[in-house]
């Protein structure tokens, strides 16, 4: 692929996991440009990535490849029209949490988009990204991959919607995995390891599991089939579990947060339809 540029709009923390990465793989800092009013944060990407820094879009913009948009999304309708006759041509990357394709069209004005939702494990390089991209940006998946291939894991989603199901799944999976490693610490420590102790129990027993289960060929459930002898210790464990309603609880939880993440999207649409009035 010939050498193109990209420039984020929005120096924060999104922008600064995603550049980390990216200078770590076959990105030269002098074809990433960051966008930020604030002149701290500029200096501190200048420094650590070498990128080149801008506290307002431009002209200069117009011979930019990609755009990625990383500002929250309430900021995001400012951003785009500030920048917008500069962005006719370039390849729209939006990490904004919900906001859709039709209404980052209606702003932008143009239709070569992709939407990205990423997650926080990306910083150390074991994130996964779920992916869509509209019929426009057909040209650009390996481009686009190539932003995001040194971040972890991509997955390109069929539809729109899907992303909805990514945010439950893997957006907001680490904070459900912090939980469980929170359990398995507190009960080790009411086990009389102190707490050092059981969080390293805890951690290693979900980063070992993960592992395992990421080599097998087999999957979770015959994984976890194979270690419950009936009438085992394990067995007892996972009694407590099924009778809890587990598999319920976790479900019910994704669903409630998958249903956030659509009424988030649609509070943004219809914001942005009241200001056309
Ligand atoms: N955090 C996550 O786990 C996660 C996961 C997936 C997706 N996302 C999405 O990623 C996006 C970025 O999130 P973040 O946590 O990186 O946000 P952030 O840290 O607040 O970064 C946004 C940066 O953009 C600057 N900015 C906003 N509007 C600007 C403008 N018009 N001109 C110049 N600079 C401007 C902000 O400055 P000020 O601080 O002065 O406003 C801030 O420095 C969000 O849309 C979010 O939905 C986040």
């Amino acid at each position: 692929m010939n050498r193109k540029t990209i420039v984020f709009y929005g120096g924060g923390n999104m922008a600064s996991a995603i550049i980390s990465k990216m200078v770590t793989s076959d990105w030269s800092g002098e074809d990433i440009h960051v966008i930020d009013r604030n002149t701290e944060k500029l200096e501190r990407f200048s420094k650590q990535f070498g990128v080149q820094v801008h506290d307002k879009p431009g002209s200069w913009m117009a011979q930019i490849d990609s755009v990625v948009l990383a500002v929250k999304p309430q900021q995001l309708p400012d951003a785009i029209a500030s920048a917008k006759e500069w962005m006719d041509e370039a390849l729209i990357i939006s990490i904004a949490a919900g906001v859709r394709i039709e209404d980052l069209r209606a702003m932008l004005g143009q239709n070569r988009i992709c939407r990205a939702m990423p997650n926080t494990p990306m910083k150390i390089g074991k994130g996964v990204c779920g992916l869509y991209a509209t019929a426009e940006a057909d040209e650009d998946h390996l481009f686009i991959v190539k932003v995001f291939a040194a971040c972890g894991d991509l997955i390109w989603c069929d539809k729109e919607e899907m992303l909805e199901g990514v945010t439950a799944v893997s957006g907001s999976g680490p904070a459900y995995v912090f939980r469980f490693i929170e359990a398995l610490e507190n009960a080790g420590i009411r086990y009389g390891f102190n707490e050092v102790q059981a969080r390293r129990l805890a951690i290693a027993t979900v980063l070992g599991s993960a592992e395992l289960a990421r080599q097998s060929d087999e999957p979770p459930a015959e994984l976890r089939a194979k270690v419950t002898s009936k009438g085992g210790t394990t067995y007892e464990a996972l009694k407590v579990m099924q009778e809890r309603g587990f598999m319920e609880m976790m479900q019910d939880a994704m669903d409630a947060c998958r249903r956030r993440s659509a009424e988030l999207g649609e509070a943004f649409h219809e914001n942005l339809e009241s200001k056309k009035d």
